[in-house]
C-alpha cells in the first residue's frame, strides 16, 4: 500500500478554484460540459498526467498547462487525458443493419431509378468522433460487404477526433482479441489478421480495409472544419451527450454543411436532436436525413 502523508494528499487534491479553471478551459476548448460532479473523475485523470511529468501538485500542473513554454504541447496531452473515448466494434449494431438495408440502397442511384445513370461513387462516409477506430473499421467492413453484392461500389471514410492518442491507435489498427469478439466470424476471416508484429492475443485490421479510412484531427469547436468533401452519410455518435444544447445545435449545423441533401446522419441511441434548429428529419431511431 502507498503511504501518502497529509501534505502530499493535500497538494494532490483538486481545489474548487482549480477545478473551475480546468473546467472552464475544457468547456471552451472542447465544448465538454464539466459540472461539479465530474471533479473526482477529472482529478484522477490529471493525477496520472502529474505522475508522468513528475509534477508535485495540481496547482503546479495548472501553471505548466496555462503559462509554461510547454503549454501548447501539454494541451495535446491534456485533451487526451480529459476526453472519454469509450467505443466498440459494432456498437449500437442496429445502425449498421439500417445502413446496409435502408440507407445504402436508398442512396444507390442505379438501384433507385434502375436506369443505370452515371454512378456517384465513391460513396463517402464521415465518422465524426471516431475514437480508437473501432467504429470506422466497422463501417468499412459493412461497406465492403455491400460492395461484394453491388458491383462497382467504391467508398472512402473520413474518421476524425480531437484526441491525438486515439487517432494514433486508430491508424495502427491493432486491437486485443477480446475487443473483436463481437465481430461476426465471416468478417473476422476477411478483415482481421493475427498480428505478427505484436504480442500474442492481438489482431490487426487488413491493409486493404485500413486503406479505405483516412484519419484526421478535428475539433468540433473549430469555427470552420475545413472539410472539403460532401458526404452521403455522417456518423456522430456518443459525442453530443458531452455538449450543452447550443453547442449541439452549432456542431450539428456545421456537420450538415458537409452532408449531401438526402444524406443520413446517425447519432448515439441515447442522444436526441429535439428542440434543435437543424435541417434534418427523423427517419428511424437516432437516424436522420438532411432535407433536400
Ligand atoms: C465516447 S467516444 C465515442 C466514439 C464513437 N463515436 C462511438 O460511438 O463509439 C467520444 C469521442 O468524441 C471525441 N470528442 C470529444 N469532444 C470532441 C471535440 N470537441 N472535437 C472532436 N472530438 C471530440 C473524444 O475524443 C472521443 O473519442
Amino acid at each position: 500500500m502507498i503511504q501518502v502523508d497529509n501534505a502530499t494528499s493535500q497538494s494532490l487534491a483538486l481545489s474548487e478554484r482549480s477545478f473551475t479553471k480546468f473546467a472552464q478551459f475544457i468547456t471552451s476548448e472542447l465544448g465538454i460540459k464539466m459540472p461539479a460532479g465530474k471533479m473526482s473523475m477529472l482529478q484522477s485523470r490529471l493525477l496520472r498526467r502529474l505522475k508522468h511529468l513528475g509534477i508535485a501538485s495540481l496547482e503546479e500542473y495548472q501553471e505548466y498547462l496555462f503559462t509554461s513554454p510547454c503549454a501548447e504541447q501539454e494541451r495535446v496531452h491534456f485533451i487526451d487525458a480529459v476526453t472519454t473515448n469509450k467505443t466498440d466494434f459494432f456498437r449500437e449494431s442496429e445502425h449498421f443493419t439500417y445502413l446496409m438495408r435502408h440507407a445504402l440502397p436508398e442512396l444507390d442511384p442505379d438501384i433507385r431509378n434502375g436506369r443505370g445513370e452515371p454512378r456517384r461513387w465513391p460513396f463517402k462516409l464521415w465518422c465524426a468522433g471516431c475514437s480508437t477506430g473501432e467504429e470506422p473499421y466497422t463501417q468499412a467492413m459493412v461497406l465492403s460487404e455491400f460492395g461484394e453484392v453491388r458491383r462497382g461500389f467504391e467508398f472512402k471514410i473520413l474518421a476524425t477526433d480531437v484526441s491525438t492518442r486515439v487517432l494514433e491507435h486508430a491508424e495502427l489498427g491493432i486491437y486485443d482479441e477480446d475487443r473483436v469478439a463481437v465481430v461476426p466470424d465471416s468478417y473476422r476471416k476477411k478483415y482481421l489478421l493475427k498480428s505478427k508484429s505484436t504480442d500474442h492475443g492481438q489482431v490487426r485490421i487488413t491493409p486493404e480495409l485500413r486503406s479505405k479510412v483516412y484519419f484526421n484531427r478535428l475539433n468540433f469547436m473549430d469555427e470552420d472544419y475545413k472539410v472539403r468533401d460532401m458526404f452521403d452519410v455522417v456518423f456522430h455518435r456518443n459525442v453530443l451527450i458531452y455538449f450543452d444544447k447550443p453547442t449541439q445545435e452549432a456542431v450539428i449545423n456545421k456537420l450538415c454543411k458537409n452532408l449531401k441533401p438526402g444524406g443520413y446522419l446517425f447519432v448515439g441511441h441515447s442522444e436526441s436532436l429535439s428542440g434543435l434548429k437543424v435541417p434534418l428529419v427523423s427517419v428511424s431511431t437516432a437516424v436522420f436525413r438532411k432535407v433536400k
